[in-house]
């Protein structure tokens, strides 16, 4: 049998300030109603500590997940970090928080997928491991979006949250782990999903500031369209070349972007509710942070070798489904 990558932990952090819909219809014209049905979100978490960044979230995640695993911090060979919330645009955000957990022995990078920086990053990891290079590749998704939001914005601040978490990737011996994915992308999205200036493209001016050019800027119609057609075209690309049913698939974790993109992937396939992850109510879109979210929120529910797809669609365009069997 092939030597695959499983998940053999999972630790999540969001950080204490909670963001109601309440306290957000003070600040911009909104109401619970509007944000509860066209999105399904409640609240969401926002780091406010001052001189908090991304990587202290990473380290919370990744000393929390050495703790509950047992493993030696210096077993670990590789961590992978999807964010486009880094502290800095460089260094970048995994070595900051490697250093931060006391961590020599290992290195890490950044990726940067918006909200499927995290199946390409788990998908990544895996194929150290399978491959025999690796035994310990640590997987963090996670973003502070309140960092590049526009709190005057109402089309954007409803939606997005901090938080992320992070998972262990170990060889597995008997078949379990990442079995398949299906990424993709189309970097003709861009335009409608995207921060103007801060890059080599506008690099950062006065001007670029008093512009409000160092936010998110969204387009939400064409997105979410795309999203739901992106998460059903790579679901259903998974399930065929798997042989994968809507009866032999035990869980569906879709990226929590929006409860009704949610909704329209799983009746897509005629999949229960019941077997779908939902926590966009309490955490909002977390962006590269809301895959490992879900594992967290989840996991007492899994069982070993149960068919898991996650699936998620994000800015750049990017997009895919990730199969895994459960690993412990
Ligand atoms: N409160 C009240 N009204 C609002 C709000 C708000 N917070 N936001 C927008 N509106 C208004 C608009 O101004 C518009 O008013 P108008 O008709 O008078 O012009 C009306 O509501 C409808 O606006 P739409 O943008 O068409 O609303 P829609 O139903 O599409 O919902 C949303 C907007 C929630 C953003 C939705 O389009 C969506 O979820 N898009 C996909 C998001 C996504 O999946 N992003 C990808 C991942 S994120 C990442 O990669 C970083």
């Amino acid at each position: 049998m092939a030597k695959r990558a499983a998940v053999t932990g999972v630790h999540g952090y969001v950080p204490d300030y909670v963001l109601t819909n309440e306290e957000l219809s003070e600040m911009v014209d909104t109401s619970d109603d509007w944000i509860s049905s066209r999105t399904g979100i409640k609240e969401r978490r926002i780091l406010k500590e001052k001189g908090k960044a991304a990587s202290d979230m990473g380290k919370q995640m990744l000393s929390g997940l050495i703790e509950k695993t047992g493993i030696d911090p210096e077993s670990i060979d590789l961590l992978i970090c999807a964010t486009i919330t880094g502290d800095r645009v460089f260094p970048d955000t995994a070595n900051t928080i490697l250093d931060k957990c006391g961590i020599k022995s290992a290195y890490g990078y950044d990726v940067s997928a918006a909200c499927s920086g995290f199946l390409y990053s788990i998908y990544a990891g895996a194929q150290y491991i399978e491959a025999g290079n690796y035994n310990r590749v640590v997987v963090i998704g996670m973003d502070v979006m309140s960092s590049i939001i526009d709190y005057s914005d109402r089309t954007t601040c409803v939606i997005f949250g901090d938080g992320g978490g992070a998972v262990l990737l170990e060889p597995s011996e008997g078949g379990n782990g990442i079995q398949d994915a299906v990424l993709k992308a189309d970097g003709s999205g861009r335009k409608y999903l995207y921060m103007e200036a801060g890059g080599s493209y506008k690099p950062t001016t006065v001007d670029t500031v008093m512009a409000r050019e160092h936010y998110v800027r969204q387009d939400g119609r064409p997105v979410f369209k795309a999203a739901v057609s992106g998460m059903i075209q790579t679901v259903e690309e998974i399930m065929k070349r798997n042989k994968l049913t809507n009866e032999t698939i035990d869980w569906l974790i879709p990226h929590q972007a929006n409860q009704r993109i949610i909704n329209s992937v799983a009746n897509s396939i005629d999949f229960p509710m019941e077997k779908v992850t939902m926590n966009i109510q309490k955490y909002g879109n977390t962006t590269s942070g809301t895959l490992p979210l879900c594992l967290w929120d989840y996991e007492e529910q899994f069982k070993e070798g149960q068919n898991i797809l996650l699936t998620a669609f994000g800015g750049g365009f990017t997009w895919g489904t990730v199969y895994l069997k459960w690993g412990h």
